[in-house]
């Protein structure tokens, strides 16, 4: 399967092949300098496929988790490029999951104002969502993504084999993003979550959930409206991600926890929730609800005391409301369900 990313910036092929990176050159130009940016836990043997087919490479690994995605590991990530000579033609290449893609995204876009690269993703999360959009962020403190730009990769080819080695608790965790693609644009996706057993659906899921992502790039590449859908979730997962340190829980595990607050349906609420508990994510925890304000309301998307919100009504109809923060705190003292 292949989709195309088109946008006012880019344009890019996203290729969903079994064994597609086996075969990287005949996707792209690997006759040049290639650096590998991978992390620590991605096994040997998806790093020795990439690198066979690349003559003139290097592999850095950096270590595995969000704190890889700091401004330390930035510089040293820049320091290598720059000490592999890396040049304006040669190609950065994203294998991992969603932190290797944001931090080799920013990379590629800073080194020497902009530099080519594509994405292996190889985690569910980083398949079904950040691979594409042109999203790239390192973080700053505990404030998730505040360093970033909007730079899209040249390719994205989507291996589901990589996912043979992921632990369950990772596929998991991707797959909150998908339900949350279903509850914004694709209600058979989130009708595939309650009736199905996802793992015999993973490449549907995945792809269904990139046609989504994808149209609603296309319409608004920069995130001046439509796109902030895809934030459904997002505000207070990240509080809540913050919250215990990006230690306890994962990112798409958050997602999860965020999206209750922002469904206005008690029905719709109480179908998630039976989704969330039988795949093993996390429903809610007894996070201190002043706290996960402050750091939600210190996020980007607190704007002038005005947080643009979520939310859901049913299965494919989500729409955007701006709350002034204050009632951030009031749904939070409401709790979740
Ligand atoms: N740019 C965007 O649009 C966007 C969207 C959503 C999330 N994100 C970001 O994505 C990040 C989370 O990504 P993630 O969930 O992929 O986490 P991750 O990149 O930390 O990967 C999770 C773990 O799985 C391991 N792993 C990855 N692939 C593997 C494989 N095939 N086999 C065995 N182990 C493997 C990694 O080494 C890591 O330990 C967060 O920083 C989040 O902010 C970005």
């Amino acid at each position: 399967m292949k989709l195309t990313m088109q946008t006012a910036s880019a344009e890019y092929d996203i290729i969903l092949e079994r064994g597609c990176i086996n075969r990287i050159s005949s996707f792209i130009n690997l006759n040049r300098k290639v650096f590998i940016l991978t992390d620590d836990n991605i096994p040997d043997r998806w790093v020795d496929t990439v690198q066979a087919q690349c003559p003139n490479s290097t592999v850095y690994r950096v270590a595995s988790g969000e704190e890889s995605k700091s401004m330390q590991t930035y510089e040293k990530v820049l320091t290598a490029c720059l000490e592999f000579h890396m040049s304006r033609k040669d190609l950065l290449i994203a294998l991992g999951g969603g932190v290797i893609g944001d931090l080799a995204g920013f990379v590629a876009a800073s080194y020497m104002r902009g530099i080519d690269f594509m994405s292996i993703p190889t985690t569910t999360l980083s398949q079904i969502d950040s691979s594409i959009g042109g999203k790239t962020a390192i973080n700053l403190g505990k404030v998730k993504n505040i360093v970033g730009a909007f730079y899209h990769p040249k390719l994205v080819l989507i291996d589901f084999d990589t996912l043979s080695t992921l632990p369950e608790r990772q596929k998991i965790n991707g797959l909150a993003e998908a339900i949350k693609a279903g509850l914004i644009r694709n209600p058979a996706l989130f009708e595939l979550f309650e009736r199905e057993d996802y793992e015999d659906h993973l490449e549907e899921i995945i792809y269904q959930s990139l046609c989504m992502k994808r149209d609603v790039v296309q319409q608004d590449e920069k995130e001046s409206n439509l796109r902030k859908l895809l934030n459904f979730g997002h505000t207070i997962g990240h509080g809540i991600e913050a919250y215990y340190n990006l230690e306890k829980y994962l990112h798409g595990e958050c997602v999860a926890m965020g999206m209750f607050y922002f469904i206005t349906s008690k029905e719709l609420k109480q179908r998630l929730k039976k989704i969330c508990t039988r795949m093993g994510l996390p429903i809610t925890d007894d996070y201190d609800i002043q706290k996960v304000y402050e750091i939600t309301t210190m996020d980007k998307k607190a704007a002038d005391g005005i947080v643009s919100t979520v939310w859901v009504d049913e299965p494919g109809k989500a729409y955007i409301k701006d709350l002034p923060q204050t009632e951030l705190l009031t749904l939070l003292k409401q709790g979740p369900f």
